[in-house]
Formats: C-alpha cells, sequence, structure tokens
C-alpha cells in the first residue's frame, strides 16, 4: 500500500531529490511512520535512514533548502539533525550494530535498510516509508508491524533477550508505549523483559526518569506501574512504591492494600489534571506508610505521621533518581505533607480550620484539593458521593474564606516595624510573640484580617506582657 499521503509536507520531495543527487536511497523510520498510521497527530520529529552516509544527506538537504539551516553533526553517532519550519530531521546511516556487555554504547557497521530494521526496538518502531523516486511513499515494514499496530501488540523484530539486553532502555520504552497507546506487551517480551531487569542498572537516571513521566504523562499510568512491578524493574527504579505492596492480616483486620490504591488514585487524577508534578505527588503520597505501619490492638492498623515521613522521603527519591532538587520537588513534597489536611476536614468544615489550610496551602490549596479527591477510591458508592460532597463543601469554604480574609498569601497586617514603633522596642522576643498572636487570631476569626483590630490586640498583648505604650 502507498501512504504518500504521509509524505506531504514539502520537505520530503526535497529529501528525496537529496538523495537522488548523491545516489542513495533513504527513508523515513520510526516514531513518524507509527503515529501516521495510528493517526497520532502531525509528528514534528523526523528520522531519517539513508543507506550511506547520514551526515552528507543533511548537508545536501540544507543545501536544496531555501534558507540552508544548519546541520548539526554528532560524530560519535554518525548522525546528523537540521530544523526546517518547526521540524526537527534527523538523519543516520542504516546500520548493522553489535553491543557490548556493559555499555549501551555499540559497534557500528554500515548496514542495508533491513539491518537497520532489524536493529530496531519494536516492530510498531521499525515501519519505513520509502522516500526514493521509483516507489515513493511505500510502506517497508519486514516484520508485520502492521499487524502489530493493528492488534496493538509490542513486539521485538528479533529474539527479545537480544533485543532488551542490547539496549536495556528498550523494557522501559516498552512499558512506556504499552501505557501511551494501551497495547500488549507479547508474552516472551515481558519474559524477556523479566529476565533481563538487572541489566536497567547501565541506564542513566536520567533516561529512566524521561520513561517514567512518559508513563505518568499518559490517561491510564497504572498500565505501566503494573507492568513495571510484574517484570521487577519497579523494585529497581521505585522500590518505596513496592514496599507499599500487600496486605497485612493480624487478628483479623486488615489494612488496604497500598501499592494498587496509589495507582488508582494516579489513575484518577490523570482524568482531572496534565500537571505532571501533581501527578507525581499522587503516586508518592501514601510512601511513608510503608515505614510507619503498626499494629494496636486497640485502633488495629495506624500509619502515624505517615505524610511527614513520606515528604522526607522524596527527597531522598528525587536525589536518587537525579531529578531537580527544586521548586518543583518541594512542591511534591508539600503535596505529600499536606495529603491528609483536607479529609480530616472534610468531617466538620470550620472556617478555621479551612483557614489554617489554606495558609498552610498557599496557592497550591486548589492542586491539594484535586489531590484529595483523587484519593477517595472507595467502592462504596454511598461513601463515595459522601466524601465528594463534602470536599465540595470544603472547596466553596475556601472561596468563601478567601474572598474575605485573603489568607493565601498572608501578609501581617502589623509590621514588625509597627511593634517596635510602639512600645519603642529594640529588637527582641517579644516581637515574634505578638506577631505570632495576631496570627493566630487571625487564623481562628477571633479578629478580622484587618489593620485596626490588629493593633488593637497588639495594644492588648503588649500590655499583657508588660510592655509600656510609647506616647
Ligand atoms: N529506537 C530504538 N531503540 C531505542 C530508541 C529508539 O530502536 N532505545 C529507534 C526506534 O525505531 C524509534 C526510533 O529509534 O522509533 C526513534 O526513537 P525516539 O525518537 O526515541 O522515539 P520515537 O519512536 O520517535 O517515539 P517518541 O517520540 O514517542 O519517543
Amino acid at each position: 500500500m502507498n501512504h504518500i499521503q504521509a509524505l506531504k509536507h514539502p520537505i520530503f520531495k526535497i529529501i528525496s531529490q537529496s538523495a537522488e543527487e548523491l545516489q542513495l536511497s533513504c527513508f523515513v523510520i520510526g516514531g513518524f511512520v507509527r503515529d501516521y498510521l495510528l493517526q497520532r497527530g502531525n509528528a514534528k520529529d523526523i528520522d531519517v535512514v539513508a543507506v550511506g552516509s547520514g551526515i552528507e544527506l543533511a548537508k545536501q538537504v540544507s543545501k536544496n533548502l531555501p534558507n540552508q539551516p544548519k546541520v548539526q553533526v554528532f560524530k560519535t553517532y554518525g548522525t546528523a539533525m537540521l530544523r526546517y519550519d518547526d521540524i526537527e530531521i534527523e538523519f543516520v546511516g542504516a546500520r548493522k550494530e553489535s553491543y557490548n556487555e556493559d555499555s549501551r554504547n555499540p559497534i557500528v557497521e554500515n548496514g542495508t535498510l533491513e539491518d537497520d530494521q532489524n536493529r530496531r526496538d519494536f516492530t510498531i518502531n521499525a515501519l519505513a516509508l520509502s522516500l526514493n523516486t521509483s516507489n515513493f511513499g511505500e510502506l517497508l515494514d519486514p516484520f508485520n508491524g502492521v499487524i502489530d499496530l493493528d492488534k496493538g501488540i509490542i513486539r521485538t523484530p528479533l529474539n527479545p533477550d537480544i533485543t532488551y539486553s542490547d539496549d536495556p532502555l528498550r523494557m522501559m520504552r516498552a512499558i512506556r508505549f504499552a501505557t501511551q497507546l494501551n497495547f500488549k506487551i507479547e508474552e516472551a517480551s515481558l519474559k524477556a523483559i523479566t529476565a533481563n531487569k538487572d541489566r536497567i542498572k547501565i541506564i542513566t537516571k536520567e533516561r529512566i526518569v524521561t520513561e517514567l513521566h512518559k508513563i505518568l504523562e499518559s490517561s491510564k499510568p497504572s498500565i505501566g506501574f503494573i507492568l513495571l512491578e510484574k517484570t521487577g524493574l519497579l523494585n529497581y527504579i521505585l522500590p518505596e512504591l513496592m514496599a507499599l505492596k500487600g496486605i497485612d492480616e493480624i487478628e483479623g483486620q486488615r489494612h488496604k492494600d497500598n501499592f494498587y490504591h496509589t495507582l488508582e488514585v494516579v489513575d484518577n487524577i490523570a482524568k482531572t489534571t496534565d500537571n505532571l508534578w501533581l501527578r507525581w505527588a499522587a503516586l508518592l503520597h501514601d510512601i511513608g506508610k510503608a515505614p510507619t505501619k503498626k499494629f494496636h490492638k486497640k485502633n488495629g492498623w495506624t500509619f502515624h505521621a505517615h505524610e511527614f515521613l513520606g515528604s522526607k522521603m522524596v527527597y531522598k527519591l528525587f536525589k536518587r533518581l537525579k531529578m531537580p532538587l527544586n521548586d518543583k520537588m518541594k512542591f511534591v513534597q508539600k503535596m505529600v505533607l499536606m495529603s491528609s489536611r483536607p479529609i480530616v476536614l472534610a468531617t466538620e468544615v470550620t472556617d478555621s480550620a479551612v483557614r489554617r489550610l489554606v495558609f498552610d496551602a498557599g496557592d497550591y490549596v486548589d492542586d491539594l484539593m484535586t489531590l484529595c479527591e483523587a484519593d477517595i477510591t472507595t467502592k462504596n458508592p454511598k461513601k463515595f458521593k459522601k466524601y465528594h460532597n463534602n470536599f465540595k463543601l470544603v472547596r466553596d469554604k475556601i472561596v468563601e474564606v478567601e474572598e474575605r480574609d485573603r489568607i493565601r498569601n498572608f501578609q501581617p497586617p502589623i509590621s514588625g516595624e509597627e511593634i517596635i514603633k510602639a512600645f519603642n522596642l529594640k529588637p527582641s522576643r517579644e516581637i515574634g510573640i505578638i506577631k505570632e498572636a495576631i496570627k493566630e487570631a487571625i487564623l481562628d476569626g477571633e479578629i478580622p484580617n484587618e489593620h485596626e483590630a490588629a493593633y488593637k490586640l497588639m495594644l492588648e498583648k503588649g500590655k499583657a506582657l508588660g510592655l509600656t505604650i510609647h506616647t
């Protein structure tokens, strides 16, 4: 079948003509072809494989383009890249590769298109479209990748043991594609991943995290995490999540399986937000539960202060995975630390509790509510409805309290300077005590968040501390 339709963009004709000038053949391969056949939108990354030098072809294409864009050459990999409009085109010479045991860096030899397709990760990523004038648009599919696309199957062109062992990142990629596309990983592949799982160690943390992000950004991330767990990769990548798996029973009392609960929360939150870091927060919100789990004769299972421990664990986990230790990490920590706060609130929604919640969560209060709503995984429809209604009340109350009291970015109505002036003080402990008393009174609703009321309270507190007013 011909797919000229996929190659409508003028760039393809220019590549084709350039290849003819150099008397070599070339093909579009990989993600672009796969996503075109899946009708997954217009890909902006195009991979071109040349039977010959990819670098020479890139240079020739640049010459033939009106603006003659710069060609970036990656000599060690034998690849070249150029940008045209908003499209990024990568050129590579067809290769035959073999890998050594301890690294992803292959020993490269020139090869045919078939050699090159052989060394690719999955049949659905080995599909190629011809850019040669003789058969422009023809699909070259030696491994029945189109059938796999139709059936929704991730399968390797070669024996999966070879494909995954050659490049263990592909184990993560298989799981990532299965999650993004809602595909099944073929049984032989799953077995090979399980057998080769330890080889993930030679992959950099950054590459692993890129795949984890893509799994989390999918519409149903649990597909990926269940596969990571099943193959044993999760133990290596996120042992904190692994530790949540399982149910203990003592004296007939059981707790829920916090691993599967977490995955439900992540799937729930994926329906309401694209915020990757909020999705991370959902994934990690219960990690403190494994190390804090205890059984009490009277109270049953408890996870005392798991939110606090969990937020500490977030730092270690981010550090281990070489993720940014910046405001994104702090946001995840804050969400984990506060993850139970609105739940306590939902049983009795008082103004002062809402003010304290808004004070502590600041600008992230809406994200925190989204997380807590996603955390409702009860299978009892009555309870489900009740909890959601309660959170709706909390959300309404947040809006109401915020309009009145402006707590979100709380600025004390009385400054330290003003206290110093009023009592003719040197910087001292008393200033802090008075400021704290004013803040507490506002949060408790004893006084409004206004200067006049706060000033009056300042005078009273000063008097109680034995200070005299400076006139
Ligand atoms: N590839 C591979 N093994 C890898 C990475 C990539 O065989 N570990 C091949 C596949 O043929 C893939 C192509 O290189 O289709 C391009 O890789 P990449 O740009 O990373 O992925 P895409 O398949 O384009 O998909 P996405 O853009 O979703 O990452």
